[in-house]
């Protein structure tokens, strides 16, 4: 594989598992030195990088204090890729759930973004992982999910805008259904199931690494002029 991010370093936030695992790898596999964020499986983050950081990213406290153990750290990428995807059917949703969905997908991007932004390097790179939820309507009960990664997509589109002066490249990457720990209920029913499958054209499901494939491009010299984008990853899902 080409080393394109030989000397680079860089977060991935939810590298322990799933896409944000396949991301860490795929970046570190072209050369980088890749720090892992995770929430609580420290033990699956250790297999992925040995530059581990810990934080509840729905709690700016968390946050903060994740930055502060990284306050030496000069940064050429950030994947804000964790996130949970959990049921918030209208009329039945708690105050709680909403705040999580809200805090964890949309508080967690902007306030990470913030506490990095001193550490990231002109030039660097900032990929935010969407869905494909922003833009189309699902079954499921799942609106909040949708929403705050609509909004993410909006915070790409302005931080493109507000860091264009110091070169950093923003963009998103929305992939279709992957059968991660996320999905892996969901799509355990086969009605689910075969409902997902039928929205990709190309016949199978997201798979981790067409994300990391192209995060890595974004990360590299090969995305040097591709800024406020959002690139749907998703078998013609969205087209
Ligand atoms: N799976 C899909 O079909 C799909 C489709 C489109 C977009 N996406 C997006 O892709 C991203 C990754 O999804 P995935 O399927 O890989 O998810 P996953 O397998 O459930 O993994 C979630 C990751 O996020 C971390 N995380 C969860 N809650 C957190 C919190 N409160 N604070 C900090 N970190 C937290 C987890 O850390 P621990 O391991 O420590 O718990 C884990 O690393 C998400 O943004 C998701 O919305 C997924």
């Amino acid at each position: 594989m080409a080393l394109r991010l030989a000397g680079k370093t860089g977060l991935v936030t939810g590298g322990s598992r799933g896409i944000g695992r396949a991301i860490a790898l795929r970046l570190a596999a072209e050369g980088a030195d890749v720090i892992v964020h995770c929430h609580r499986n420290v033990a699956a983050a250790r297999e992925v990088s040995s530059r581990v950081v810990r934080a509840d990213l729905g709690s700016v406290e968390q946050i903060e204090a994740m930055f502060q153990s990284l306050r030496d750290v000069r940064l050429d990428f950030l994947v804000n890729n964790a996130g949970v995807w959990k049921p918030s059917p209208v009329g039945s949703t708690s105050i709680e759930r909403m705040n999580e969905i809200i805090d964890v997908n949309l508080k967690g991007p902007f306030w990470t973004m913030q506490c990095a932004l001193p550490l990231l390097n002109d030039g660097a790179r900032v990929i935010n992982i969407s869905s494909v939820a922003a833009k189309t309507g699902v079954a499921g009960g799942r609106s909040l999910y949708g929403a705050t990664k609509a909004a993410v997509e909006s915070l790409t589109r302005n931080w493109a805008m507000e860091l264009a002066g110091r070169g950093i490249l923003v963009n998103a990457v929305a992939p279709g259904y992957v059968q991660t720990d996320m999905t892996a209920e969901h799509l355990g029913n086969p009605a689910n199931f075969e409902r997902a499958m039928a929205r990709h054209p190309l016949g199978r499901m997201t798979m981790p690494d067409d994300v990391a494939g192209v995060v890595a491009f974004l990360c590299s010299d090969d995305g040097a002029f591709v800024t406020g984008q959002t690139i749907n990853v998703s078998g013609g899902f969205v087209i």
